[in-house]
């Protein structure tokens, strides 16, 4: 059966991860002798042939420069992009394209909001708001903006399980808080956080949020204004997209009122010595030629997901992360970091006596990914005292099997430590 033909023929009671499997060429190969067992998708997807075709494609038949050229090869490949725009668009539920931004990738929405919406508004002794459980991407650019202007990173503790502590963060927004930025799924926990209710108590302090949906996107459907979301960021690669691409949603209202962030070509209107005026956005925050191939990839990853379902997603996945979390529990010596009440996609466990790089390496032995060490998230390492730990993650294409292939290498794990 082709890719479309299995997709397009998959319904919410029929998913089978076993039919979706073949649309990805990659999880066909071997390592080390093996069939690839991959537990690696928090770090990044694999690529369906739908998105693999659809860049090929795009370099073989539209490769030009978008919003540059009256020729028929520039005005295809500017439709293709400005699609790509609108496909963002409608995944996450904006109102309008014009509120999607194209990036490099979740760490540069989360620059480009530091720099050009917060910086303006950040005084001496004014707060930015994250939570314990961030990755570095969402704590760096707020401690070298802070640092910059004198102002006060504050951090909403977790509990042992890997949950935001509500009533901290309740007490924890003040006047003084400039922005609260946090992510809606822990790429180092699993954590899904309840994204509507802490933009309530934000909003409720009239504070802005920018959230981190990195972890969020590949797994449960997002709606940015259901949320009511100021800023939305994520990546394409954990998308099963390219890497180089990811979006940036704001509120018009927001964009609008914020200064460019890069100069270069096509973010301007016009450019004399005594002055240069900017374009609308959100051209004004796409400095220089885009990644236009990479937006288009995006764009085939979105519709991709959309055949499948993120609902049959959600579902399937839900029930086979209790499988994992069940298989790894009866695992001795194994101790699970993060268990918070709603979790997606994460296992990150430690093994008594075993430091998680002799895990990964050992595991690798027997053909299954699985990333180790801190997971660009330090302060969560620090908080469940643990240097790093090994991590398992899944997506819809994984499977029992799965599963139980990792718990035989990690068997094999304690043989060589008994
Ligand atoms: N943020 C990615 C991860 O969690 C790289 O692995």
């Amino acid at each position: 059966m082709t890719s479309a033909l299995a997709t397009a023929r998959m319904t919410a009671s029929s998913f089978d991860p076993k039919r979706v499997r073949a649309d990805f060429p990659i999880l066909s190969t071997t390592v080390h002798n093996q069939p690839l067992v991959y537990l690696d998708n928090a770090a990044t997807t694999q690529k369906p042939s739908a998105v693999i075709e659809r860049i090929v494609d795009y370099y073989t038949t539209e490769n030009s420069n978008v919003h540059r050229g009256v020729h028929l090869l520039s005005e295809t490949a500017t439709a293709s992009f400005e699609e790509a725009r609108m496909k963002v668009k409608s995944f996450i539920g904006a109102a309008e394209a014009a509120e999607i931004i194209f990036t490099r990738g979740t760490t540069e929405g989360i620059n480009l909001v530091a720099s050009s919406f917060v910086a303006p508004r950040l005084h001496e002794g004014d707060e930015v708001l994250i939570t314990a459980m961030e990755h570095h991407s969402n704590i760096v650019p707020w401690q070298l903006l802070c640092e910059a202007k004198g102002a006060h990173l504050r951090v909403v503790p977790i509990d042992d399980r890997g949950d935001v502590i509500l009533e901290e963060l309740e007490t924890m927004l003040t006047d003084r808080t400039r922005i609260f930025a946090f992510s809606h799924v822990s790429n180092a926990l699993g954590t899904v956080n309840p994204v509507e209710r802490m933009i309530a108590m934000a909003h409720g302090r009239g504070v802005p949020v920018l959230v981190d949906g990195a972890q969020a996107v590949p797994h449960i459907p997002v709606d940015v204004r259901a949320l009511d979301a100021d800023f939305y960021v994520f990546s394409g690669h954990k998308l099963f997209g390219p890497t180089g691409i990811g979006a940036l949603y704001g509120k018009r209202s927001l964009l609008e009122a914020m200064p460019p962030w890069q100069g270069g070509g096509d973010m301007i209107l016009s450019v004399t010595w005594a002055k240069t005026t900017f374009n609308q956005i959100p051209y004004r925050f796409e400095a220089g030629t885009p990644n236009i191939a990479g937006a288009i990839g995006l764009g085939a990853a979105i519709d991709y997901v959309g055949k499948v379902g993120l609902r049959n997603i959600a579902a399937y996945e839900d029930e086979l992360l209790a499988y994992g979390t069940e298989k790894l529990a009866a695992i001795p010596g194994l101790r699970m970091i993060g268990t918070a009440v709603k979790k997606a996609s994460v296992l990150s466990f430690t093994l008594e006596g075993v430091h998680p790089h002799d895990i990964g390496t050992i595991v690798d032995q027997e053909g299954v990914a699985i990333r180790t060490g801190h997971h660009c998230a330090q302060p969560v390492m620090e908080r469940f005292c643990v240097p790093a730990t090994a991590r398992a993650s899944l997506a819809f294409y994984n499977t029992r099997e799965d599963i139980d292939a990792l718990g035989a290498a990690l068997n094999k794990v304690i043989e060589v430590f008994r």
